[in-house]
Order: C-alpha cells, then structure tokens, then sequence
C-alpha cells in the first residue's frame, strides 16, 4: 500500500506564519507537525509515500529531503493551485497506480490511529473507509452519518446543520474507484474539489463506504488555539529528558524535555514544557504546556501556554502565543500579551496610557 500525504494548501488560518512557513511544518513540542503524520505512516509499515506540495514546496523538500530520514521512499506532486484535496488525488493518479491507499492531511496529528483503521480496512475492505471522531463542532469539519456496520449513509461538507457529530479526520484508505468519483464531482462553492463529495459520490452510486471512529486525540492544526492545543497535547505524551545544561539555581517541576546545547540559568520551568537544541533560557518562567524552538534566547521572560519558534528572542510576558522564527519580543505589558507573530517580526511591548 502507498500513502499520499496532502501538504498544500495557503494555510490561511495560521497567517501570519504561513506567509514564510509551510502550516504542516510549523511545530508543536518543538517537531513540525508534519513529521507526526510521516512517523504513523512509516510505522504502520508504508513506505512508498507521494507528498502533494503547492506555493511551500521548496521548504516541504528541505525539510523530508527524499524521506530517507524518516525511514520513507518520498515522491513529490505539485499542486498548482488550492484546488481541492479530491484534486491531489487525480494529480495523484499515476503514482498511486491501480493500489489502494492511505490518505493522511498533512496538518493533522492523529495520535496512534493509523494501525486500527488499517486493521479495520483490511478486516472488511470496503470501497473506501473514512477516519472519524466526535467533535463538539462538527459544523467545521466533513461530518459523516454513520449507520449499523459501521456503513456510512450520509456526507457533507461543513454543513451549517449537521446531522451528526461525527467529523472526518484527516486519513482515509482508498480503493482505485476513489478515481472515478474525485472525475465525477465537480468542485465546490470554494473552488475546491472536495474529498467529501468523491466520497459521497461513492455511497451515492452504490459502493459501500465505512467508518472508522476513532477514540484516541487528534487535531487539525489549522487555527492557532488548535494549533496550541496541540502542542498541549504532543507534550503531555513527550518523553521527558535534560540533556542540555541545568544549574543548580533552577527548579524543574513536571515533565520536562531540555534538549542538547540548550543552557538553562536562574528559572523556573514547569512541565509539560520543551526548550529545544541550543536555547538559551535566563532568569524566566517556562511553562507549562510551552515549547521553546532551537537557538532561542529568552531571558527575564514569563511564557506560558505557547509556541515559540526556532531562533526567537523573548524579553516579556507571553501567554496562549504563537511566534514565529526569529521573532523579537520585548518590552511589558503589564500582564502577559497573547501574540501571534510571523517569522522576523518584532514585538515591542508597552503599557498603554489608561
Ligand atoms: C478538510 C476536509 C474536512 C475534514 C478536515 C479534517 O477540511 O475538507 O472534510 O473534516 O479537513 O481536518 P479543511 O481543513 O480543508 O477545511
């Protein structure tokens, strides 16, 4: 079985970030989101990946390379406009040959759920099976009806009255007839063909679609209280580890991940938090839930509940941020600001006159 990995798309829900940044490589616990899905893939034992890319290509293949590193045999497709996820599966088409597949959205993190749905395709193999989960949103998502069997009966795409609560999660398995319906559908009010109509072209048309729910966390990272909420969620499962230097005027609460070269003095860090390779950490207050990037350098700080990318500077009170790659904060607020700022923007921090 192949995997196709969908890594396009404008990520306009993350800007300003996105505007330098891919949105599957922006990091939660300090690794690019899109590592997460890679890694699933690579251990449900696929290794034969085709990676869909559009404007961000150039920084997706700096950053898999050719999948080497991830134990995976990578193939690039260029998408040459946002034109639906159906659409990467025609671009796909040669690729993917007559195989059935897994399709996996790049910018979800879907904790230990591949295997089971694999499992669950391979027990019966429909004619496709989606991944879902119940969310209190569904508006927001695909939303699947689901009847005895597990057959789905019914599909929409964001539907303002939902019929359930049971969202599509970012991987689906395929079977070839997938293209024969993304030719079928024509696209959307957004332009977009939709996964969501090929698949509801397949129920409409005979072929039986089931559903997989899944129990464990998942995320779309698109927003950035997802995305946070995210990173909440891959440090609460991190490893902790210090292997970058602590002194001894520190305190060190909780799980805690210090990685290399990182040199901590004079604070306090409260797990689940991350600094990562070579950071530079003085006299502040991290954590919990916060990753701080590689190269950072963050001195008399206090940050909580954030994302501060690689090679950032922090002088100030952050709370429920997200900063980008050689950011510059500085100055007081007078209580912690909740900021998000692109890659090499500066923040200048003052208390306003009352
Ligand atoms: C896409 C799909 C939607 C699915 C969601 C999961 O939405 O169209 O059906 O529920 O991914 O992340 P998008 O992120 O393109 O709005």
């Amino acid at each position: 079985m192949k995997a196709l990995v969908l890594a396009g798309g404008r990520g306009t829900r993350l800007r300003p970030l996105t505007h330098t940044v891919p949105k599957q490589l922006v990091p939660v616990a300090n690794k690019p989101v899109l590592f997460y899905g890679l890694e699933a893939i690579r251990d449900v034992g696929i290794t034969d990946v085709g990676v869909v890319v559009g404007d961000h290509g150039p920084a997706i293949r700096d950053a898999l390379g050719n999948g080497g590193a991830f134990g995976l045999n990578i193939t690039y497709l260029h998408q040459h406009a946002p034109l639906g996820l159906a659409h990467c599966v025609m671009l796909a088409q040669d690729f993917l040959g007559g195989a059935d597949f897994l399709m996996y959205l790049g910018d979800n993190v879907i904790i230990d759920g591949l295997g089971p749905l694999l499992d669950a395709f391979w027990h019966t193999r429909p004619d496709a099976m989606v991944m879902t989960g119940k969310v209190g949103n569904p508006s927001e998502y695909g939303v699947a009806e689901v009847g005895s069997g597990n057959i789905v009966t019914g599909l929409e795409e964001k539907p303002a009255n939902p019929r359930s609560d049971l969202a599509l999660v970012g991987a689906y398995v395929f079977t070839p007839v997938i293209h024969q319906a993304v030719r079928s559908i024509k696209p959307s009010w957004r332009n977009e063909r939709e996964i969501t109509h090929a698949i509801d072209w397949l129920l409409r048309n005979g072929w039986r679609v089931e559903s997989h729910l899944h129990g464990g966390y998942w995320k779309d990272t698109g927003r950035v209280e997802d995305l946070l909420e995210c990173n909440r969620a891959a440090l609460d499962v991190a490893e902790p580890s210090i292997r970058g230097q602590v002194d001894d005027t520190c305190e060190i609460r909780g799980p805690v991940v210090i990685e290399e070269g990182a040199q901590v003095s004079g604070s306090r860090i409260t797990g689940p938090a991350a600094i990562g390779f070579s950071a530079v950490v003085r006299d502040s207050r991290i954590g919990p839930y916060t990753s701080i990037g590689a190269e950072c350098d963050i001195v008399g700080a206090t940050i909580e509940n954030s994302v501060v990318c690689d090679g950032s500077t922090v002088r100030g009170s952050l709370r429920d941020s997200l900063i980008g790659r050689q950011a510059k904060v500085s100055g007081d607020f007078g209580r912690p600001a909740c900021l998000v700022l692109g890659d090499h923007s500066e923040a200048s921090l003052h208390q306003g006159a009352s």
